[in-house]
């Protein structure tokens, strides 16, 4: 890292607006630096793909979007969702979260209804108008392509939904807030290839009003579903372009050795 020779780096200029950037991020556990100076700007309503080996500090970087990492890790650098600096003292984590929401690896529902999962934090915000609660059920849920699989079963515990319909669940418990931007932490490792293919169907759905940023160690996954990837190597940032580019023809050699299998 900071130490060594460092590697060559790539980043690919934007020409579309972005909703989310961060300078020169660094988050050290102790004394173990895990992410090096990674200034990396999302683009507005695409998928980015974050990929790298294991322990290339993508969750690192994905946690602190969602200041994740405030009592976990010594974090540096800056955060600007749009012109707000999100790690500034004054920052208003819940707010923030409701602007930023994120879905992690394993599907974690609530202990409780499908539809409490749903309304829960709205009704913690102070929404408590019930036709308004169940529109936004109702829509969050077929934003997900859930609503026709659980709609009469509305009542139940979300504990009986299969691993596929949870992680489905926990997107549309994170879209009911109505955030701009969606974190997805590897959200289909844990998912067979019938529901990956309809979580993926829900993201590209998803984008025309959403800004998503999605780890995946799924090479096809990411070439499918993303606008454009970042390479994480050893916890920096080697490239960033548009996918088609970092799958066809990137510039630095490990994101191809990377890309086509060759380590990792
Ligand atoms: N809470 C923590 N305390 C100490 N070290 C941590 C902690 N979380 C992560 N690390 C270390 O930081 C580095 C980056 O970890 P991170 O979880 O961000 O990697 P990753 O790219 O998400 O890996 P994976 O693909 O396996 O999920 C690793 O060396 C890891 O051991
Ligand atoms: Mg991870």
């Amino acid at each position: 890292m900071s130490s060594l020779v460092r590697p060559p780096h790539y980043f690919a200029p934007l020409t579309t607006p972005s909703a989310l950037h961060t300078v020169d991020l660094t988050v050290t556990y102790g004394e173990k630096e895990a992410l090096y100076a990674t200034s990396l700007t999302f683009p507005q309503k695409k998928i980015t793909s974050l990929i790298g080996a294991s322990g290339s500090g993508k969750s690192t970087f994905l946690r602190c979007l969602n200041r994740l990492n405030d009592r976990v890790a010594t974090v540096a650098g800056q955060i600007f969702y749009h012109d707000w600096d999100i790690n500034h003292p004054t920052t208003n984590v819940y707010a923030l979260r409701r602007e930023i929401g994120m879905v992690f690896q394993r599907p974690n529902p609530f202990y409780k209804s499908i539809a409490e999962n749903i309304t829960f934090a709205l009704k913690k915000n102070g929404l408590t108008d019930k036709k308004l609660l169940q529109e936004r059920l109702e829509t969050s849920l077929k934003d997900v392509a859930l609503w026709d699989e659980v709609k009469d079963d509305l009542t139940k515990s979300a504990l009986a939904l299969s691993g596929g319909q949870q992680q489905r669940l926990c997107i549309a418990r994170a879209l009911a807030l109505q955030p701009e931007i969606l974190l997805l932490d590897e959200p289909a490792s844990a998912l067979d290839p019938i529901s990956t293919a309809k979580l993926e169907e829900t993201l590209l759905r998803l984008k025309k009003d959403y800004t998503i940023i999605m780890v995946t160690h799924n090479m096809q996954q990411a070439a499918r579903a993303s606008d454009y990837t970042a390479f994480f190597q050893l916890g920096e940032v080697l490239e960033f372009d548009t996918t088609t580019q970092i799958f066809t023809a990137p510039h630095v050699q490990l994101t191809e050795d990377y890309v086509t299998g060759h380590f990792g």
